[in-house]
């Protein structure tokens, strides 16, 4: 059996009170399907073991995962802050009329444009990479200090796939926390007119099973937080853990337990402040995955199948990896399910494979399905986080609508692309 978190009635999969075949009928193939109230459930689930545990706690959603308006708004109704990594996600906030305190402004090189609109904008934090951001912001002449963090890396093995672990000690984000000029950077940024320092940011990578990781992170960062206060007399006030809480992709795989693990990270931060003697930061999350990718799936129609001599079995879908990247960037594992279907057991190894012209274009390599029929609509599951994000118009393939599903109510949150709209930035 595949891993799937929704309701199976009368042989049919269901989002909310809607078959997923009726969803696919109504509003065509490719669909990115998300459940709602599955993403409001993970948000609160956040602020109940997070958020609501502590007075100084903060969960930042990641809106790399998965953003547009209406993403903006509800995460402003749950009273989640939102973390940003570019003018094009703290413009879709602005005009969300998401609050812009609330934003934290992240990126290992934001262009002078997009600090100018974060100025403008007056963005809760940003959070600085290096020294040249700090330099920029100098010359945008800010009127009033800047909050800000700093971006540190303290060298964290997170065991995880190479393009996702962020704090190797050769990782491209933030500086180092055993280099020195990490520590004179903090010094200029805390003595500075143009910036009102507030503390550290870290993240040490994505898909995390096991929270030890966090704690060791924990542990290394306090630590450097005692040395800047023992060397320079620096307090932080805030200290930002990332995101990266692992999420299930497939009946193999062990999701972290939010529940357990949640609470371990702020007893860790109370404990270490103890032992080291200092004052309790204000402690900031900011998961992405885990609040969006399981409340997503993909439905795709399948329109042929190919044997090859080898006897290899593909299946054709209307999608591709335009709509799919992470199996090719990351070797991700996906199951499928054919969704009216559903009480037939998937005995049949297939190659689900994409319309893109490229041979890597393949969405899962071993494909457990009942015999496929043409026209059957098949969906993906656990698509909901780095799947619309990451989608691109290669091939000038038309991006897919994605509709959100609450209970019985069914809104198109971003329609599905056209033939003009492809050409509205083409110039003769
Ligand atoms: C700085 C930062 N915070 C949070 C996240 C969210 O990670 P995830 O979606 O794995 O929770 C990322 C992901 O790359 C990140 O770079």
């Amino acid at each position: 059996m595949s891993f799937n978190p929704f309701p199976i009635k009368n042989h049919q999969l269901y989002i909310g009170e809607h078959t997923v075949s009726s969803l696919a009928q109504q509003f065509g193939t490719p669909l990115y399907i998300m459940d709602e109230a599955l993403m409001r459930h993970q948000m609160r689930l956040f602020k109940q073991n997070f958020k609501h545990k502590f007075i100084n706690t903060e969960v930042a959603y990641a809106s790399k995962a998965f953003l547009n308006l209406a993403m903006c708004r509800m995460v402003d109704e749950e009273g989640l802050h939102l973390d940003v990594v570019s003018g094009g996600e703290l413009y879709t906030a602005k005009q969300a009329k998401y609050p812009m305190d609330k934003i934290i402004f992240h990126g290992n090189h934001k262009t002078r444009d997009e600090l100018q609109l974060a100025l403008d904008y007056k963005v809760g934090l940003i959070v600085l990479d290096n020294p040249f951001e700090m330099d920029t912001i100098q010359h945008l002449h800010p009127i009033q200090p800047v909050p800000v963090l700093l971006r540190v890396n303290p060298g964290i093995e997170a065991h995880t796939h190479d393009y996702i672990a962020t704090s190797r000690l050769d990782s491209k984000f933030g500086m180092s926390i055993f280099s020195d000029e990490t520590l004179d950077l903090i010094e200029q940024l805390n003595q500075s007119e143009h910036f009102d320092f507030k503390g550290l940011h870290c993240h040490i990578g994505s898909q995390i099973f096991d929270g030890t990781s966090f704690v060791k992170e924990i542990q290394a960062l306090l630590q450097y937080v005692k040395r800047v206060f023992d060397e320079k007399g620096i307090e932080i006030e805030i200290l930002n853990l990332g995101g990266g809480f692992g999420v299930q992709y497939t009946a193999e795989d062990h999701a972290i337990d939010l529940e357990a693990t949640l609470p371990q990270l702020l007893d860790t931060v109370y404990s270490e402040t103890l032992r080291l003697n200092l004052q309790m930061p204000t402690i900031i999350i900011e998961p992405g995955r885990s609040i969006v990718a399981n409340a997503g799936i993909t439905a795709y129609t399948i329109g042929a199948t190919k044997q090859t001599p080898s006897g290899k079995e593909y299946v054709f879908v209307d999608g591709s990896m335009a709509d799919h990247i992470r199996t090719a960037l990351y070797q991700a594992k996906y199951e499928a399910a054919l969704v009216d279907r559903m009480n037939e057991m998937a005995d049949h190894h297939y190659t689900l494979a994409g319309r893109a012209c490229e041979s890597g274009d393949i969405l899962i390599h071993d494909c457990l399905l009942p015999k496929v029929e043409i026209n059957d609509i098949l969906c993906v599951f656990s698509t909901g986080a780095y799947h619309y994000s990451m989608s691109s118009n290669y091939n000038r393939l038309l991006k897919p609508a994605v509709i959100f599903v609450n209970e019985d109510a069914i809104r198109i949150v971003n329609k599905r692309e056209t033939y003009e709209d492809l050409l509205t930035q083409d110039r003769l």
